[in-house]
């Protein structure tokens, strides 16, 4: 079969249950480049290209799955963030576009001609970090997640990566095993209230993992955490920058200011949500 006949075909099946048009057509794409190793712009100049039976049968078994509201990410068992390829399963969170906010932020931070220490705190597929590292010269970065499945993962990427020689992965139930001191601790925490998590979308709710999206009861445990003990494991002029949800600024503001953090501030991301919280050290001079 052709690949317009292919894409044709999967429109009026996916439409069947995903209404926004654009998410129908990136998710056909998304899947088509994997499965075909190919560009999404080289398939879209390519449309009379001729699909095997084989590849044929595998995208069906895919649009399957999508039908019944599974992430295209988890089906193709690879993602890309801050154009970096991504491997990843369902046992740990999809990257986020928002969350290459965060990574900007900490760029812009890192001066070149200086090293700087790193912790990415929960690192699930370890994509902040593995960003940070592949934008830097100098940078060394741990990684630490509290599951075993993210930190498989993210020592796979780093492998994959070739990024192994200036990281480390430790296992830890947040700082319980964090045993250096960082200029940097940057972290996207779980930050979903309880109640919450049952009216986010089927894909999250029915394949995430509940544990890398939920912060207690009122969303907000990760960072008391964080506010209490982070100081403890950065320099004398350290900083931290952390995801925030976009309903979450004065909340997460107040936990940070009453722990006596320094120059607290708050940017927004591409969507103009506030998003990300920089703080210095309560200790900083
Ligand atoms: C929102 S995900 C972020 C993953 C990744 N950093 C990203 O931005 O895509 C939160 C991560 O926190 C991890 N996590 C949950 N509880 C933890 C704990 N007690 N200590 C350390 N990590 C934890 C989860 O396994 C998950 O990987």
């Amino acid at each position: 079969m052709k690949l317009k006949n292919i894409i044709e075909e999967a429109t009026l099946l996916l439409s069947s249950v995903i209404e926004d048009k654009a998410e129908v057509k990136s998710n056909i794409f998304f899947m088509l480049s994997y499965l075909l190793n190919k560009s999404i712009s080289e398939l879209k100049i390519n449309l009379d290209l001729n699909i095997s039976k084989e590849k044929e049968k595998t995208f069906e078994n895919w649009l399957k799955r999508r039908l019944n509201f599974e992430p295209v990410q988890y089906i193709t068992k690879e993602t890309e963030f801050y154009g970096i390829p991504i491997k990843l399963d369902n046992k740990v969170l999809i990257p986020r576009k928002e969350t290459e906010t965060l990574v900007d932020e900490v760029l812009k931070e890192i001066k070149k001609s200086k090293t700087y220490k790193v912790l990415d705190l929960a690192c699930g597929t370890g994509c902040i970090g593995i960003a940070i590292l592949k934008n830097t010269v100098k940078t060394n970065l741990d990684f630490s997640d509290f599951y075993s499945a993210p930190i498989k993962i993210t020592k796979e990427n780093l492998k994959s990566l070739n990024l192994e020689s200036r990281s480390k992965v430790i296992k830890s139930d947040m700082f319980k095993n964090i045993e250096t001191k960082y200029d940097i601790i940057v972290s996207n925490p779980p930050y979903i209230k309880k109640s919450e998590f049952k009216i986010l979308s089927l894909d999250i709710i029915n394949f995430e993992p509940k544990n890398a999206l939920i912060g207690g009861s009122d969303g907000l445990e990760f960072y008391k955490k964080i506010a209490t003990n982070a100081f403890k494991y950065l320099k004398e002029k350290g900083k931290i920058f952390l995801e925030i949800g976009y309903n979450q600024e004065s909340e997460v503001f107040k936990i940070f200011k009453n722990k006596n953090w320094k120059d607290i501030n708050i940017i927004k991301d591409l969507s103009n949500n506030p998003r990300i919280l920089i703080a210095k050290t309560p200790y900083s001079l």
